[in-house]
């Protein structure tokens, strides 16, 4: 099968330390790809590294030509980035950053946050929005370039069920519209909920990769059996 992504011999090294890798591997579902393992074990520096946040070594290919583009690529890190601006003009920046008239960027910042259900005050200031409000203004930010790719590093991992299970929503609806996505998660609800295929790191190392429900009915290494299992991983 022809892969969407493959890397091989990734690896992230900080100050004589390897932090991530070397790992291989090759996506090739339609499903979103969720990247799994515990504290520590390089979810966030792999996803950093296939974005281009991290110096990294080793060989990223992308099947299609216009993923590989940095702008056709949307991050939405952990604990989202915030401006003093309102929620419409944070949606709206990438596109004020492309050139666009502040009219229009708002007319399709406000698509966007309909499109995420976010339902706030748009006019109101950013910093007074909760915790999972914040999350949806990020992914409405994201999504704002109709990018190839979305990265997501936990994206609920300070959310209740209900935004949670909002928040699931979404992704399935971006996922079926067309847009890839990789995600990280330590919700093994979430992932057994989303995935499509499975990486699953442990110490830097790729553990595993499976295909859904494969995966988490039957894994094969010992590191992800006891991590799915609920055994607390050294
Ligand atoms: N800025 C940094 N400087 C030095 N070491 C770092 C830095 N960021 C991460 N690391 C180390 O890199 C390794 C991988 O960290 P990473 O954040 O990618 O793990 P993770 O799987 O995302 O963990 P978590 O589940 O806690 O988010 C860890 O050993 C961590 O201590
Ligand atoms: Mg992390």
């Amino acid at each position: 099968m022809v892969s969407w992504l493959s890397a091989e011999g990734l690896s992230v090294r900080r100050g004589g330390r390897t932090l991530m890798g070397p790992v291989s591997f090759d996506l090739t579902g339609d499903g979103i790809a969720v990247v799994m393992g515990p504290n520590g074990a390089g979810k966030t520096t792999l996803l950093r590294a296939l974005h281009g946040l991290e110096r990294r070594r080793g060989d990223v290919r992308w099947g299609d030509a216009g993923l590989a583009a940095g702008r056709n690529q949307a991050f939405v890190f952990q604990s989202p980035v915030l401006m003093r601006r309102t929620v419409l003009d944070c949606i709206a920046f990438p596109l004020r950053l492309d050139g666009v008239a502040r009219a229009e960027a708002r007319a399709r910042a406000e698509v966007q946050a309909t499109r995420v259900g976010l339902r706030v005050d748009l006019g109101g200031a950013v910093e007074d929005i909760s915790g999972g409000e914040k999350q949806k203004m990020a992914m409405a930010r994201a999504l704002i370039r109709d990018p190839g790719i979305m990265f997501l590093d936990e994206p609920c991992a300070n959310l209740d069920g209900r935004s949670t299970c909002e928040i699931e929503d979404i992704l399935t609806q971006i996922r079926d519209s067309g847009t890839r996505i990789m995600m990280s998660t330590h919700d093994i609800g979430q992932a057994r909920r989303l995935a499509g295929e499975v990486l699953f790191l442990h110490q830097g190392k790729l553990e595993e990769q499976g295909i859904g429900d494969t995966f988490f009915d039957a894994p094969k290494s010992k590191a992800a059996t006891a991590y799915l299992r609920g055994d607390i991983l050294l």
